[in-house]
Order: structure tokens, then C-alpha cells, then sequence
């Protein structure tokens, strides 16, 4: 089968995007799949051979290599953010009726925007942090914030990724001000959310022959005040798979990751991240990451490799959950 290996994007992940592609590249089997990398980024769509670049026809998403047209079977996406994780590519993908491997354009437009998230996951019994969500050139108070919220809060873009832009706030002060400047920098839409004490965990999610398969989850222990861009891949973190928790705790994370993937009907590879809250005694959901990173320092491929698969393994259950 012909592969479409989807990478790049437009946004600041582009980069993280790219190394996820050279693990996926390094680790899809070649007897099986036939991949052709296609990098969509500012300058194009463009497909490169090693030798030279080709642009993609977006007609019907076709190259013509040394005067071969080849199309393709499927779409191995891995762009994270815009617009490989946010439900365009997919939109795109669903017109030329052609399968990828990540979620459907509407879940993965919901679940790019963090508030929207949040919002079904807590109607489906879910526990997620309160919050207040802000739009840019629209008059908001901030003593809105402050009367409705409990400091400390992460202030975030809504529709992101990498924790890029992201802040922690400790109190009411200045630094709220200059915190919601740098996200609104990234988005027209910022998440002014709830701090939650505990442990943080995150899962990888798949299915597999019509079964919902939970990796082994992750614990993150960063070095830096929360999880931030330099934790995630410049090891500023200790990240323990299998985390070291109560069989209890994990039964509840496995069990509303599950419960999540279907409530949001994910396809496909998702990463669901979670703060696990002992007083409450119950996991508070995050977010939903549906391309999540796959580059060395990135949680999957560990968990993939605590679960006893090698990476081929598994990227061949992924593309042939794609035609499923
Ligand atoms: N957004 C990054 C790539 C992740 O979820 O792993
Ligand atoms: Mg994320």
C-alpha cells in the first residue's frame, strides 16, 4: 500500500512535527507500506524524494514522480497543530475520500480546542479544571478572572500545542497581564484555567481490531515550575513508564482514557493527559493530543516500548486501523 507519511504544518510545532516523521519513517515496515514523506509547510506542499522536491497536485493529492502519477492509499498524519491535528487536513482528506490514521475533522476540531474539550468531557462525568476562556479585542475584566477563579491558573492558548505560550500564575498580579499577552500571541482564544494539585499522568489510547487498547501510562516529574516546551523535549523532566502508582489510580486513568476515546470518538493514536487529584480521588482530564508526539524525547513511543512492541508493531496496527 502507498503511504502518504503527512508532516510540517504551519504552526510553531512544525518543528516537533518533523522529528515525529523521522521515527515514523525509521520504524513503519517498508515490505508492508510503500512511504512517501510529504512536508506541508509555508512553501508548500511538497514532496521530496531525497533528490528533489515535487509539489503535491491538491486537486486530488497526487504526485507525479518521474512522469509516474502516484496516489495514495492512505495518510499517515503527523502534524501536530494547524492544520494536521485541528480537523482541516482531515476535512480535506474526507472530500478526496481518502483515510488517515487521526481522528475525523469534527473530533479533531474539538479536541484542538482545549475549552470545547473540557466542556464535553465534564458533560460525560468527567473531571477537568474550572476555567474562563478569553477572545482577543473582546472586553474582558480581569476581575472576572480573579473572583471566578482560584490562583494558581495556567494561562494558555486555547487552540494549541507543546505548551507554547503557555504560563503558571501564582497570585492576582501583574504577571496575569503579561501571561494572557503571550498566549493571545498565539491564538485569538486564551484558557485561563484552574491550577490542579497532583500527579500528572498521561496515556496513549489506540484500537485495534475494534478494541480500545490503553498503553502503559506515563508519570511526568518536571524540573521546571510545570511541563513547559523545555521539559517536553529539552529533558528538563523525568517522564517514568510505567508510572509508579497504586494499581487503583491506574485502573481510574485507564478506565476514563477509555471512556474518553469513546465519549469523543477518537481514531487512531491519542495521548489524553491528566492531573490524578488524591483528595478528590479521581483523575482531572487536560487535554486530548490526537497526533501526539512521536519524536525521541515524545511519551508514546515510550509506552509503546514499556508495553513490549516494537515501534513497527505498532505504526502497522495505526495505518491498518486507518482502512478499518
Ligand atoms: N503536542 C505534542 C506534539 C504532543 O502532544 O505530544
Ligand atoms: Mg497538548
Amino acid at each position: 500500500k502507498r503511504i502518504a507519511l503527512v508532516t510540517g504544518g504551519y504552526s510553531g510545532e512544525a518543528q516537533i512535527s518533523y522529528k515525529s516523521a523521522v521515527t515514523v519513517e525509521q520504524n513503519v515496515d517498508r515490505e508492508k507500506y510503500d512511504l512517501y514523506k510529504i512536508d506541508i509547510c509555508n512553501e508548500g506542499w511538497l514532496y521530496d524524494d531525497g533528490n528533489s522536491c515535487t509539489a503535491v497536485n491538491r486537486n486530488d493529492f497526487s504526485v507525479t514522480v518521474n512522469g509516474a502519477y502516484i496516489t495514495f492509499d492512505a495518510v499517515l498524519m503527523c502534524i501536530h497543530g494547524n492544520p494536521g491535528e485541528d480537523g482541516k487536513l482531515q476535512g480535506y482528506f474526507d472530500m478526496l475520500k481518502i483515510p488517515y490514521t487521526s481522528c475525523d475533522a469534527a473530533t479533531s476540531a474539538l479536541t484542538f480546542n482545549k475549552r470545547y474539550t473540557v466542556a464535553v468531557a465534564a458533560f460525560s462525568g468527567i473531571r477537568v479544571a474550572r476555567s474562563v476562556l478569553l477572545i482577543k479585542n473582546r472586553f474582558t475584566n480581569p476581575e472576572d478572572i480573579i473572583n471566578t477563579l482560584q490562583f494558581p491558573v495556567f494561562v494558555k492558548p486555547n487552540n494549541g500545542g507543546s505548551s507554547i505560550g503557555m504560563s503558571k500564575v501564582n497570585s492576582p498580579s501583574e504577571e496575569l497581564g503579561a501571561a494572557i499577552e503571550k498566549a493571545f500571541k498565539e491564538d485569538d482564544q486564551v484558557l485561563v484555567e484552574e491550577f490542579i494539585e497532583g500527579r500528572e499522568l498521561t496515556i496513549g489510547v489506540f484500537r485495534k481490531n475494534n478494541e480500545v487498547i490503553t498503553l502503559p501510562m506515563t508519570e511526568i516529574i518536571s524540573k521546571k515550575e510545570f511541563f513547559d516546551f523545555e521539559a517536553k523535549y529539552l529533558g528538563k523532566s523525568d517522564e517514568i513508564t510505567p508510572a509508579q502508582v497504586d494499581e487503583t489510580v491506574a485502573e481510574k486513568v485507564r478506565t476514563a482514557a477509555k471512556k474518553i476515546y469513546e465519549v469523543f470518538n477518537c481514531k487512531g493514536i491519542v495521548r489524553i493527559d491528566f492531573i490524578y487529584n488524591e483528595k478528590a480521588g479521581e483523575p482531572f482530564m487536560l487535554e486530548i493530543n490526537t497526533v501526539p508526539g512521536q519524536s525521541e524525547a515524545s511519551l508514546v513511543p515510550q509506552q509503546v516500548k514499556a508495553m513490549g512492541w516494537t515501534l513497527q508493531e505498532f505504526y502497522t496496527a495505526v495505518i491498518e486501523e486507518a482502512f478499518a
